[in-house]
C-alpha cells in the first residue's frame, strides 16, 4: 500500500474537516463512553465500533472510518469529511471507495503525547486488518512510542533529533519545545508518512533518510529520543523481518552501537532518551553487559530495566506483535518461535531486558563518568519527563556537595510518599519497612530502622545534622555511624524524589 501524498492543498481541507468535527481524544472518548474506551485499551474494538455505527456525529464516523477499520456508506463519508471530500481523500491516499462504499488505506486517529494534541497517521495495525502486517508496516502510537513520549524530558532546547522517527511522532512532540527538530529513518516509506503528519499538524521538521547516525555524522544535537529498532531478530533468513522493528543486526548490536557511538553528535550538556533490550547471558547479571557500554559510550548514563522476559515468552511477544497468530498461522509460528529459541540458544541468551536508557554528555571533557543501573518493574506515575529533568538537576546538586554540605540540607518527604511496616506475627518490632513512592518511578524502597527514622523526621525545617544527631542520641548510636548508614540511601532518596528540597538550596562554605 502506498503511503499518503503530501498535497498541502487538500491537507489544508482534511485539517478543516478534523476539526470541525471535533477528531480529539476527549471528544471521542465522550461519543464512545468508557466501557468502549477500555475495550480499545485492550485492543477490543467492538464496543467502539457499535457506539460508532449508533452515532451520527462526524467525528464517530470518521473514528469509524480512518481507526477502526471499518467500512462506511459513501454519503456518511461524504457527510464526515464536507471540505476534503471522499474524493479528496482518495487523492490524498487514505482511503479506497467503489463508490458505495468507502474504507481506510491508513489509520489516521487524533493522539494526546507531550502536553499537546496531534492527529497521526501510520498503517493499519494486524488488530484492525486481522492480517500480519507487512515488513515494511509503518508503526503509528504503539506502547513504546508512548512510554518514550512520556519518558522525554520537555524542557525548551535548541536542536533535537529523532533517530528512527517512523511515522514522526516523537518528531512531532520534539517540535513544540525544541528550536528546530532533525527527524532520521532508514525507510522512505515512513518518511513519507512522517512528512504528511507533519503538514496535517503544522509542524516543520527536517527529514533525513539513511541509517542510525549516517545522515547527522558531523552534527550536535541537545536532545536526542530514540525508540530504535531494538527487537532481537534471528539472522538465520528464514523468519519474516520488519523494518519497524529490526534493525537487521544480530543480537542486541543495535542499541549497543547506539549507546556507545551516540556521543559523536550530542552538544556538551547534552541529553539522550532511549528505549532498548539487551540479552542477559546464561552466568552474567544484566548490569555486567549494559554497564560496559555506558563505559564505552563516554558518557553519564542511568539504566532502567523494566522488564525481563524469557526466549520462549519474547519469541512470543512479537510473533504477536506482527500479527502471527499460533491458532491462525501454525507452522508459520512454530518454525519462526525456533529459529528464535536457536537465536538466543547460540549466545547462551537466558533472558532479554528491555528498558530506558538516559545518557548525558558532561559540559566539559574529563573527569569520572556517573552510571546508576537499576531494576524498577511497578507502574510507573504520569509526567515521568518532570521526574526524570528533575533527578538529573538533583543529580548534579549532590555531585558538587560533600557529605557535610548534604548534612546542611532540609529535606522534606514528598507528599506521595508512605510508609509500610510488616510485622511477623506476635513481634513489636517490624521485619520490614518500605518507603513507597505514589508517582514518579514509583520506587519501593526498603529502609532499616535508622533510615526510617531519619526519613520521617525530615520536615523541611531540620538539617539532615540535627536529625541525624537526634537520631544517634536517641537510638545511644555513635553520629558518625548513623551519617555513615544513612547519608548513601538519603542521596538516593533526594535524586528519586522521594525526599524533596524545598526553596533554593544554599550551601555553607
Ligand atoms: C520502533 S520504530 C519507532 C517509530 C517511532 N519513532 C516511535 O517512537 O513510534 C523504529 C523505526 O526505526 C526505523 N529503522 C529501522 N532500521 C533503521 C536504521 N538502520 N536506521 C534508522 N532507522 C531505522 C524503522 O523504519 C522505524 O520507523
Amino acid at each position: 500500500m502506498e503511503p499518503p501524498r503530501t498535497d498541502p492543498a487538500l491537507i489544508e481541507r482534511l485539517r478543516a474537516d478534523l476539526e470541525s468535527a471535533r477528531y480529539d481524544v476527549e471528544h471521542l472518548a465522550e461519543a464512545f463512553g468508557p466501557m468502549a474506551v477500555a475495550a480499545l485499551e485492550r485492543e477490543n474494538r467492538l464496543p467502539a465500533l457499535l457506539a460508532a455505527r449508533r452515532s451520527e456525529d462526524p467525528a464517530a464516523t470518521l473514528a469509524r472510518l480512518l481507526t477502526l477499520g471499518d467500512e462506511v456508506p459513501h454519503a456518511l463519508a461524504e457527510a464526515a469529511l464536507p471540505s476534503l471530500r471522499v474524493a479528496g481523500a482518495t487523492r490524498l491516499g487514505l482511503v479506497v471507495s467503489d463508490g458505495e462504499r468507502v474504507r481506510a488505506a491508513v489509520d489516521l486517529r487524533p493522539i494526546d503525547i507531550g502536553g499537546r494534541a496531534w492527529w497521526l497517521t501510520s498503517d493499519q495495525d494486524s488488530t484492525t486488518t486481522s492480517r500480519p502486517v507487512e515488513p515494511d508496516h509503518v508503526l503509528g502510537l504503539g506502547g513504546a512510542s508512548r512510554t518514550l513520549a512520556e519518558l522525554t524530558v520537555r524542557g525548551p532546547v535548541s536542536r533535537a533529533l529523532d533517530l528512527g522517527t517512523g511515522c514522526g511522532v516523537q518528531a512531532l512532540a520534539l517540535a513544540s519545545h525544541t528550536g528546530s527538530v532533525t527527524a532520521t529513518d532508514i525507510s522512505a516509506r515512513a518518511l513519507a508518512y512522517a512528512r504528511f503528519n507533519a503538514a496535517l499538524n503544522g509542524t516543520e521538521i527536517d527529514w533525513r533518510e539513511g541509517s542510525m547516525l549516517e545522515p547527522v555524522a558531523g552534527e550536535q544535537f541537545d536532545l536526542v529520543v530514540s525508540n530504535p529498532p531494538f527487537v532481537i531478530t534471528p539472522r538465520s533468513g528464514e523468519l519474516e523481518t520488519y523494518t519497524y522493528r529490526d534493525g537487521g543486526r544480530s543480537g542486541d548490536d543495535l542499541v549497543r552501537d547506539l549507546i556507545t557511538s551516540v556521543s559523536s553528535v550530542l552538544a556538551p550538556g547534552g541529553l539522550v532518551q532511549l528505549l532498548g533490550n539487551w540479552e542477559i547471558r546464561r552466568g552474567q547479571k544484566w548490569t555486567e553487559r549494559v554497564r560496559a557500554w555506558l563505559d564505552a559510550s563516554g558518557l553519564d548514563g542511568w539504566v532502567i530495566q523494566r522488564e525481563v522476559l524469557d526466549p520462549a515468552h519474547y519469541a512470543e511477544t512479537w510473533l504477536r506483535d506482527g500479527g502471527i497468530s499460533v491458532d491462525r498461522d501454525r507452522p508459520e509460528w512454530e518454525a519462526a518461535a525456533e529459529a528464535w529459541l536457536a537465536d538466543f540458544e547460540d549466545r547462551r541468551v537466558a533472558g532479554i531486558g528491555f528498558g530506558y536508557v538516559v545518557l548525558r554528555k558532561p559540559w566539559a571533557a574529563g573527569g569520572t563518568r556517573t552510571h546508576r543501573l537499576e531494576e524498577l518493574d511497578g507502574p510507573v506515575g504520569p509526567a515521568l519527563g518532570e521526574r526524570v529533568a528533575e533527578s538529573l538537576r538533583v543529580m548534579d546538586l549532590l555531585a558538587g556537595l560533600d557529605d557535610d554540605a548534604v548534612l546542611d540540607l532540609a529535606p522534606v518527604v514528598a507528599a506521595d510518599v508512605t510508609e509500610e511496616r510488616h510485622h511477623l506475627p506476635g513481634e513489636p518490632d517490624p521485619s520490614v519497612i518500605l518507603l513507597r513512592q505514589g508517582g514518579g518511578l514509583g520506587r519501593v524502597v526498603r529502609a532499616d530502622t535508622l533510615l526510617a527514622a531519619v526519613v520521617g523526621a525530615c520536615d523541611g525545617d531540620l538539617t539532615l545534622g540535627q536529625i541525624t544527631g537526634g537520631v544517634a542520641v536517641l537510638l545511644d548510636a555513635p553520629v558518625g555511624d548513623v551519617r555513615a548508614s544513612v547519608l548513601p540511601a538519603v542521596r538516593d532518596l533526594l535524586v528519586d524524589g522521594q525526599l524533596t528540597l524545598p526553596g533554593p538550596v544554599t550551601v555553607s562554605a
